[in-house]
Order: structure tokens, then C-alpha cells, then sequence
């Protein structure tokens, strides 16, 4: 579990704020749901024999005996509120979005931590497969948005109760011919989960199942339909995938479309985004028989792919460097009379030389400097000096107000 510090926060901050302001134009709403759940909640959805239920989730029981667990993803406890709360009365389509920190009890490594955070959205009422590659193209777009090129998106169909039954039968007769190759994960759940064994990163594994059925080549008439469409759809707006019949996903609600965004510059954590359709997922949580789709992004995967591109702090627009109590008290006033007027303004809280000032304003790399001394002070004046151009010159001290309105204009940077 990681602090984010001052430093990386700008870029945290820029991912989320970028996420809100794409998928607010996508349709999306946010919503906010607790970090803590029943534990029954994620048995019933994630799946009884997946990695996370068997092994990876923060579980305990309250004073009450509930068995409580903290939330290992963010899909479960949005149905839960969906299904509770009646969202389907109000809207036939649902489009939220949420972001915040999930727990998994997984062993650390780059990319891969305890508490990590997820920035998700989920589409719930259309069973469309526009609405697959809308969900697709709105993923794709945010990655092109916050300049991450290096990532592949992958699409695959794991059809649904219809055809995947038939397709776990194959899928299980063929691994039952080479269990002694299989990692002893895949060796002991290959008959409840044997999906798994497709996209093991374990040599065995991927000898094992190199000639193993697709699951594409299962799908019944309305899967094979339905994934030819969002292909369709995706050609026409010209969102590039590949497809990759061996992406088997870690959790069980899905159906019919999964995906991830792959890529190869994080070691073994590969997947950057991933997720899919969960048609019958609110149905078996108590809810009406709706379809849903969505994906969660893991946002330290996302800053550690941004790497030096990470985004500075910001710039103070001015900073005070005032000399002496009376500089100090007028130095102070116009401080927080651009707070108020949406300015970054700074000054020195503890009476340092001029020369420790101005080195503290580059340091903070202050787009301007005004300096105000005893001499100028007489004059009603400070030295106004812009710090990009090398400038220097004398204003009227009741002008610094507006002039520095006129020249860092908080609009005009929001808009940048
Ligand atoms: P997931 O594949 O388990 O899917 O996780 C989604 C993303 O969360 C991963 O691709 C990865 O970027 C990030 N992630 C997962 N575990 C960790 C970890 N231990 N450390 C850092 N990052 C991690 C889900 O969670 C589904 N709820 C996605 C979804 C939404 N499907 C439909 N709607």
C-alpha cells in the first residue's frame, strides 16, 4: 500500500481529472460506493474458485459477526448500489463511472499492489453491441487523450450460458490429457475454472494449451452475432483491436465481450484496463434480469506508463518576496487578495534575504517575482520582474492587482 506524495499527485490528478471530463462526454455519471461490503457480495459475483475469492480478498468480521470484506474491485458493490438504490426505475441506461482505492492481497511487485486504485465505468440496461465499442472507443479515446501510445487493445468473446458450457467441456477434455504439464494452479482448478490455464503466464501453461479449442470457435448463433457487430462497429469508427481468443479474465460474470488494454512495458503486469459484459451478473445479485458492460483502468499502471512524462505541480503566478515587517504586512495583503481572485500566489513566512527568496520563487519556478523593499515601499512601488522573459520593472503597487489578473487570468489557465 503506497503513499501518493506531492510530486506524483499532479499526475493522479491529471488521469482523473481527465477521466471525469471524457466519460462526462461519453454520458456518465459518477457514483460513489463504500470501500466496504458484505463478503457474501463478492463470493456471489467475482466467483467462489477465482484467485481473488479463494486468495487475494481483506476479509474480517465486524463486532456484529457480519463477515465484512474490503472491496476487491469496483463492478460487485455498483450493482449492489444499482439493485438497492432502484437506479433501473429511473433510467432505462444507466452510464456511471467511479474511481477510488480496492484491496487485493496479492503478492507485490511493479504494477501489482494491495491497495490500488481503479477508475471504472459501467453502462447497465443495453444489450446493443454499440455499446460495446462505445464503451471500447471511450476507453481508447482516454488513452490517446492522456498521450499513452504504447497499449494494445484486445477484444475476445467468452459467449454466454448457452455456448460456454459446451466450451468448458472441450476446454477441460483436452487439459485432462496434459495435466502434468499444467502450473499446479491451473492443475487444481482446471475442472471448476478452466479457462485459467489460457492466459497462465506459466511456460506448462501456455505449451499445454497452445493447440487447445478457442472459445470463438464455440460461440452459439447469438454470440457469434453479437461479437461480429462490435467488430463491425469498431471498424466504422476506426477503434484498433486485435482480437485474442485466449484472454480468459480473472473474475466470473463475464459474458459475451471481454477486453483488455495491453501493453508490454510494465514486466508481467500486462493489463493497464480490462473488462467486458456481465449480462446475467444483476440478475444473480437479486436485481431485474438487465444486461451490463463495463471496464476498471488501474491508475498506478497508468502513471507508471506516463514515467517521466508525469505532470509538474503547478506554477505559482507570482511570488512576494517582501523585505522587512512593514513589505511583509502590504506583501501579505496583496497575497490574499489574489487567493481570493483565484491566483497562485506565494511569499516567505520567515523574514529570509532577498537572495534566499528569489531562490526559493525559481525553485517554485514562479512565473513572476515582485520585489518589495524598504525603498520601494516609500515609493508606493515594487519591482515587478517576469521570470520567463528575464524583465524587470517598477509598478505601482495598487496596479499589481490587476496587472496580474490581466497576465495569469485563472480562465485563461483553466482553458490551457
Ligand atoms: P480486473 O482485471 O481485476 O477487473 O482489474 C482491472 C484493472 O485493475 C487491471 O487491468 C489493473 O490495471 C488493475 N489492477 C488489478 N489488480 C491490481 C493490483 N493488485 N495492483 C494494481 N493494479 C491492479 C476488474 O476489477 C473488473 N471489475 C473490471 C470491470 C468493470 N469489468 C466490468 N466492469
Amino acid at each position: 500500500m503506497n503513499d501518493i506524495l506531492p510530486g506524483e499527485v499532479e499526475t493522479w490528478q491529471f488521469l482523473e481529472t481527465q477521466a471525469r471530463r471524457i466519460f462526462q462526454a461519453y454520458g456518465f455519471t459518477e457514483i460513489r460506493v463504500p470501500t466496504v461490503e458484505k463478503t457474501e457480495l463478492f463470493c456471489r459475483s467475482i466467483g467462489e474458485t477465482t484467485d481473488i475469492v479463494e486468495k487475494e480478498m481483506y476479509t474480517f468480521d465486524d463486532k456484529s459477526g457480519n463477515s465484512l470484506t474490503l472491496r476487491p474491485e469496483g463492478t460487485a458493490p455498483v450493482m449492489r448500489a444499482f439493485i438497492q438504490n432502484k437506479l433501473y426505475a429511473l433510467d432505462s441506461v444507466n452510464k456511471l463511472y467511479y474511481l477510488g482505492p480496492m484491496y487485493r492481497y496479492e503478492r507485490p511487485q511493479k504494477g501489482r499492489y494491495r491497495q490500488f486504485h481503479q477508475i471504472g465505468a459501467e453502462v447497465l440496461g443495453v444489450d446493443d453491441p454499440k455499446i460495446d465499442a462505445q464503451v471500447l472507443s471511450m476507453l481508447s479515446h482516454y488513452f490517446q487523450e492522456v498521450g499513452i501510445r504504447d497499449i494494445e487493445l484486445q477484444i475476445n468473446s467468452l459467449g454466454c450460458p448457452e455456448c460456454r458450457p459446451g466450451y468448458r467441456k472441450a476446454l477441460v477434455d483436452y487439459l485432462q490429457q496434459r495435466l502434468s504439464s499444467l502450473c499446479e494452479d491451473c492443475k487444481r482448478r482446471y475442472e471448476t475454472n478452466p479457462l485459467r490455464a489460457l492466459d497462465c503466464k506459466s511456460q506448462g501453461c501456455k505449451e499445454a494449451t497452445q493447440n487447445a479449442p478457442s472459445v470463438l470457435d464455440s460461440l452459439c448463433a447469438s454470440c457469434e452475432d453479437h461479437f461480429s457487430r462490435v467488430r463491425g462497429h469498431l471498424d466504422d469508427i476506426a477503434v484498433a483491436y486485435t482480437v485474442n481468443p485466449r484472454m480468459a479474465r480473472g473474475l466470473d460474470y463475464y459474458t459475451k465481450t471481454t477486453f483488455e488494454m495491453v501493453t508490454n512495458s510494465l514486466g508481467a503486469q500486462n493489463a493497464v484496463a480490462a473488462g467486458g459484459r456481465y449480462d446475467g451478473l444483476i440478475e444473480d445479485l437479486g436485481g431485474p434480469s438487465l444486461p451490463g458492460i463495463g471496464f476498471a483502468m488501474g491508475v498506478e499502471r497508468l502513471a507508471l506508463m506516463l514515467g517521466e512524462k508525469s505532470i509538474e505541480a503547478p506554477r505559482p503566478d507570482l511570488f512576494i518576496a517582501a523585505l522587512g515587517q512593514e513589505a511583509g504586512r502590504r506583501g501579505f495583503v496583496l497575497l490574499s487578495a489574489l487567493h481570493r481572485r483565484g491566483l497562485h500566489a506565494e511569499m516567505d513566512y520567515e523574514g529570509k534575504s532577498l537572495k534566499a527568496q528569489l531562490r526559493r520563487a525559481g525553485k517554485q519556478k514562479a512565473r513572476f517575482v515582485l520585489i518589495l523593499g524598504e525603498e520601494e515601499l516609500a515609493r508606493q512601488a515594487g519591482q515587478l520582474k517576469d521570470m520567463d522573459a528575464g524583465s524587470q520593472e517598477e509598478v505601482p503597487l495598487g496596479a499589481v492587482e490587476e496587472l496580474m489578473m490581466e497576465k495569469c487570468r485563472p480562465a485563461d489557465r483553466e482553458a490551457g
